[in-house]
């Protein structure tokens, strides 16, 4: 085991679904065996964009936890921890918030789609809080000296911009802060069941981690297909098809027959949709298993996650203590 330190996070703003699954999820937890790991639960970015609405963000922390937990994160190795109860993390920001320019915020691509998809809610003028979400995420992932990000491809502008600010703050301030990479899976980011390049919750296209067979069969049923075949015996095309897409993620063993089928006319879509729900089932079994374990517990939880943050800012005090070195406002140090 090197000392080396992953660190990643989501806002709890919904549960997980089978995207953030596949696109980084899956590597937390494998990753989690190689590296000194933490998950943030990051609450005061999800506020960024929910200041509206504290209840909701409250109400899906011990959901993103449970999350992480049932697909296999270890509290036992790993430090889940609340964004909100680390104080360094919010100084930081401050900090850092000098070494970036309004400008190149606007330009960050993750943040302009963001800033249009949430017209309603920000009008003609974004917040500061928003705009400047990243230079918050920046702080997240230093704080912790992280060197390995696991992220989906969404959040790769972000990351770029925290090695902006890293490197910018060690030229200025001297060589403090690690530059930290993103990871990317295989598979890097999970369609929607319409076909939308992505699966998210605003879009109602996603499927949940904790959704129920009934809900999934219901979604499968409804995922768009090869629009030409009307009858079982048309030749199909797999690659315009959603429950092909998904075939290739749960049903591995299966994708060559099932697409040489397709094309041959020679499978019903009802069929293949059957055995689409009959293997998310099976893969997600034992997550859905594990969750129920951890719903049945909530002091488990709230121990876990308070135990996590408490470590957690251990290791925060002392990043804060070089940052304030360098930046020379150790005064009574
Ligand atoms: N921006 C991430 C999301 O939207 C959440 C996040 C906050 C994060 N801080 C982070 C991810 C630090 C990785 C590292 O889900
Ligand atoms: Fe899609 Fe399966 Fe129908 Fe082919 S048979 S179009 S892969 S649902």
């Amino acid at each position: 085991m090197n000392n080396k330190r992953m660190l990643t996070g989501d806002r709890p703003t919904g549960k997980l679904h089978i995207g953030h699954y596949f696109g980084s999820l899956q590597n937390r937890v494998k990753l989690q065996d190689e590296y000194e790991t933490y998950i943030l639960v990051a609450d005061v970015q999800a506020l960024t964009d929910n200041f509206n609405n504290p209840e909701k963000v409250k109400q899906n922390v011990k959901e993103i936890v449970m999350d992480n937990l049932a697909v296999g994160i270890n509290p036992e190795k790993s430090t889940i921890y609340l964004q909100s109860m680390i104080p360094e993390v919010a100084e930081l920001t401050v900090f850092y918030s000098n070494l970036v320019t309004v400008s190149r915020l606007q330009r960050n691509p993750t943040v302009k789609t963001e800033i249009a998809q949430k017209r309603e809610l920000f009008g003609e003028s974004v917040t500061y809080g928003f705009l400047g979400y990243p230079v918050n995420q920046a702080a997240d992932i230093t704080a912790f000296e992280a060197s390995i990000v696991p992220v989906g491809e969404d959040q790769l502008p972000l990351i770029e911009q925290t090695r902006e600010i890293v490197r910018k703050f060690n030229s200025i301030y001297g060589d403090t802060l690690i530059e930290p990479e993103a990871y990317l899976g295989e598979n890097k980011r999970i369609k929607g069941l319409d076909g939308n390049e992505k699966m998210g919750k605003s879009l109602g296209n996603a499927i949940y981690l904790a959704d129920s067979e009934d809900e999934i069969s219901r979604k499968v049923m409804s995922a768009v297909t090869d629009p030409a075949r009307i009858k079982k015996d048309d030749p199909g095309n797999p690659d315009i098809c959603m429950v092909a897409y998904y075939h290739n993620l749960f049903s591995k063993s299966e994708i060559k027959n099932i697409c040489e089928e397709c094309k041959a006319g020679k499978r019903g879509c009802v069929a293949c949709k059957k055995q689409l729900i009959k293997n998310i089932l099976k893969e997600l079994q034992p997550i859905q298993e594990k969750r129920r374990y951890y719903e049945q517990r909530p002091e488990l939880v709230k121990e876990i996650l308070m135990e996590g943050t408490k470590n957690a800012r251990k290791i925060t005090k002392q990043t804060m203590e070089k940052v304030k070195k360098a930046m020379k406002l150790d005064y009574f140090a």
